[in-house]
């Protein structure tokens, strides 16, 4: 059945054709309409209550009416009337993912980004939500941020963590102490240089955001090694795009393994989002297992790799500083590469405590502050 109101909504078999507010008439399924209707979410909960599967057959309008910049549909067979706003409508009048205020362009940096480091106190953060929103928005766009005048005590550095997010464990706990170690179960635990690397690639799903509370750092050597892995890709991308073709779609495993665990998990060199778009970066030598891909496509990968590694290191990209004691560094783990210069284990103390957050909890903070939920 067809039918078509005095303002222009037209009926189909499965659904509405309705003019928007900008002008342009834009289809809507009848099945969408009524499961999305106000009433379908539950006011103080904020969850969707209606259960579309107890439907017995499929929704249909009896009537389809706008009024009041409301669209009012009547269903056959039910006395329930739905009240959409144009406003709500238009906002899915077109296909594509949901605006997200989160979603922001990522800026690849270089060597030189140390002195534009967006740096704020932790006097800054705890007194200012404005603050804080900064904090996100830099580790949103550029992946990485230094927080200063932490004090030095355990606590400090989950005190921070939690302004974005809860942390989150990984297989060595809620935190871990980067220092020389007695009997280290990884390189980070020892005084020797660690290559530029992304934490834990053994995991099913690697740490989002890495803290790096600096306790203490009196040693030589010992520099930092920050490297944006999204900036190294994209010129992969533009200069190699067979080898970043193949970093792309070939997954590879790693590895960490000592008395107590055994951690495997396979993992892209380089991740794209739906789009097309760079979204991370995994890369680790030293928990890279043994390969097991076909030796014939070893052929081409190695080079491949090795290609990407070996720019990774170019001084254009690598930005080395020394953490001072008292500051924080957080960063995208899944897109910032970190690393550092081997020092004297008897020339001082460095002492590190780190912990990570999820990214999909930052981001969830930074909708949080700007104000950009459905239900503002
Ligand atoms: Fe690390």
């Amino acid at each position: 059945m067809l039918g078509t109101g005095e303002d222009g909504v037209l009926m189909t078999e499965t659904g509405l054709e309705v003019p928007m507010p900008d002008g342009m008439s834009a289809y809507f399924n009848y099945y969408w309409l009524r499961d999305n209707c106000p009433t379908s979410f539950d006011f103080e909960t904020r969850e969707r209550v209606f259960d579309v599967f107890g439907l017995d057959t499929g929704p249909k309008a009896q009537s389809a009416v706008i009024t009041g910049g409301h669209l009012e549909i009547v269903w056959q067979g039910t006395d329930h009337v739905t009240r959409m706003p144009l406003a709500f409508l238009q906002e899915y009048a077109t296909p594509g993912q949901r605006e997200d205020t989160a979603n922001l362009v990522k800026t690849p940096w270089y060597s030189d980004h140390y002195s534009n480091l967006t740096r704020i106190s932790n006097a800054e953060l705890t007194a200012d939500q404005q603050a804080l929103k900064a904090w996100v928005h830099a580790m949103l766009t550029d992946g990485v941020a230094l927080l200063t005048g932490l004090p030095d005590t355990d606590e400090a550095l989950f005190e921070t963590a939690r302004m974005l997010g809860h942390v989150r464990p990984s297989y060595f706990g809620h935190s871990f102490e980067v220092k020389t170690h007695i009997k280290p179960t990884n390189l980070a635990f020892t005084s020797k240089a660690l290559p530029l690397h992304t934490d834990l690639p053994s995991e099913d799903f690697a740490p989002g955001v890495q803290f790096l509370h600096c306790r203490a750092n009196s040693v030589e050597g010992g520099d930092s090694l920050f490297v944006d892995g999204l900036a190294v890709a994209e010129d992969f991308r533009a200069l190699y795009p067979d080898d970043f073709k193949l970093l792309v779609e070939t997954d590879i495993p790693y590895y960490c393994e000592h008395d107590t665990f055994d951690m495997r998990a396979r993992q892209r060199v380089i991740e794209l989002d739906e789009s097309g778009n760079i979204s991370g970066v995994t890369i680790s030598q030293h928990h890279s297992d043994v390969s097991d891909l076909p030796q014939r496509l070893l052929d081409r990968y190695y080079p491949a790799f090795c290609r990407f590694g070996r720019m990774m290191r170019d001084k254009k990209y690598m930005m080395r500083f020394r953490l001072n004691a008292g500051e924080c560094i957080v960063f995208d783990n899944h897109r910032i590469v970190h690393g550092r210069a081997a020092y004297s284990a008897t020339s001082g103390e460095r002492h590190l405590r780190g912990c990570y957050i999820d990214r999909g909890e930052m981001r969830s903070t930074y909708r949080v502050l700007a104000g950009t939920g459905r239900f503002q």
